[in-house]
């Protein structure tokens, strides 16, 4: 049911764990399964995300999604990592059962929610960034 990838993020996260002074720190959660994600990102002045990491309080999907979402954004600029959606995120773990898909939203949303905080700090805009709602359901009422 879950591919090789899935398993060896799910059995060996990467970047887990906390920053101590995050340039942005982003919580979503998921009301309809109760799971929370929290991404801490440290942005450099040339606004490249110099490490990430996560806590999450989830599904095995959803810590594997973690996983491979902070492993995509890591050293990418805060406009590339706006590119990690979660259909990105899905296809780099070889897929996801149907099931599991709103896993992967939870890691889109809680990108794009430490990036807004890091804007909002910054007093900079992400183009196509929107501010995240705490329940990724607000804006996907099927997930
Ligand atoms: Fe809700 Fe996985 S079951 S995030």
């Amino acid at each position: 049911m879950y591919s090789e990838k899935v398993m060896d993020h799910f059995s060996n996260p990467r970047n887990m764990g906390e920053l101590e002074n995050p340039k942005g720190v982003g919580t979503v959660g998921n009301a309809k399964c109760g799971d929370i994600m929290r991404i801490y990102l440290d942005i450099d002045e040339d606004g490249i995300i110099q490490d990430v990491k996560f806590k999450t309080f989830g599904c095995g999907a959803a810590i594997a999604t973690s996983s491979m979402a902070t492993e995509l954004v890591k050293g990418k600029s805060v406009q590339e990592a706006m590119q990690v959606t979660n259909k990105a995120v899905m296809e780099a773990l070889d897929g996801l059962p149907p099931v599991k898909v709103h896993c992967s939203l939870l890691a889109e949303e809680a990108i794009h929610a430490a990036l807004w905080d890091y804007a909002q700090k910054n007093n900079i805009v992400i183009e196509g960034l929107k501010e995240p709602k705490k329940d990724i359901h607000e804006e996907h009422p099927d997930a």
